[in-house]
């Protein structure tokens, strides 16, 4: 299983992602640690999706902030005000924000001036708010439903198998 990851999936997008979330699995099944876990639920959606430019976590802080996380990509903005730009609106709402054109979505914060549309899904710990799973593109409306749908498996996945800390 190991040898299979980061190596680029052959397929259509569904197939990725079904084939993403059985590595997930086996990922997160050798540790229960909430920064491990992140940090190669990111490393794993980086490889195997030509087209994310940008994946990590925001992590809920005790002001309400968030904070980044585990992220693959280019340097990113360390804290977002609560409700500010795609995160924090998918934090605030607590669902998932899928935005097609970031020029058109108000107050999004532009981490990466390439990023072209973006999806963030909240991610619940103990069924509590623990933060947000940020995907960034540099092709305009990247993402649709079936991002979306697979992604909250991911949100899910990770919910499941992760100790808060
Ligand atoms: N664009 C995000 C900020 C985070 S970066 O994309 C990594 C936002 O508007 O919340």
């Amino acid at each position: 299983m190991k040898k299979t990851i980061g190596r680029l999936l052959a397929g259509g997008k569904e197939s990725v992602y079904k084939e993403t979330l059985r590595q997930l699995e086996s990922l997160l099944a050798e540790d229960d640690d909430l920064i491990a876990g992140l940090a190669n639920t990111s490393a794993l959606l980086k490889a195997n999706f030509r087209s994310f430019s940008w994946v990590g976590f925001y992590l809920l802080g005790t002001d309400g902030a968030l904070v980044v996380g585990p992220f693959q990509g280019k340097p990113a903005c360390a804290r977002i005000k609560p409700g500010r730009g795609v995160c924090g609106t998918a934090a605030q709402r607590n669902e998932t924000i899928l935005v097609e054109d970031v020029a058109e979505f108000p107050g999004h914060i532009a981490c990466d001036p390439m990023s072209r549309s973006e999806i963030a899904i909240p991610i619940r710990l103990g069924g509590r708010l623990a933060g947000v799973l940020d995907v960034d593109s540099g092709n305009p409306a990247n993402f649709d439903g079936m991002d979306r749908f697979y992604l909250e498996k991911v949100a899910e996945s990770l919910g499941r198998s992760l100790r808060k800390t």
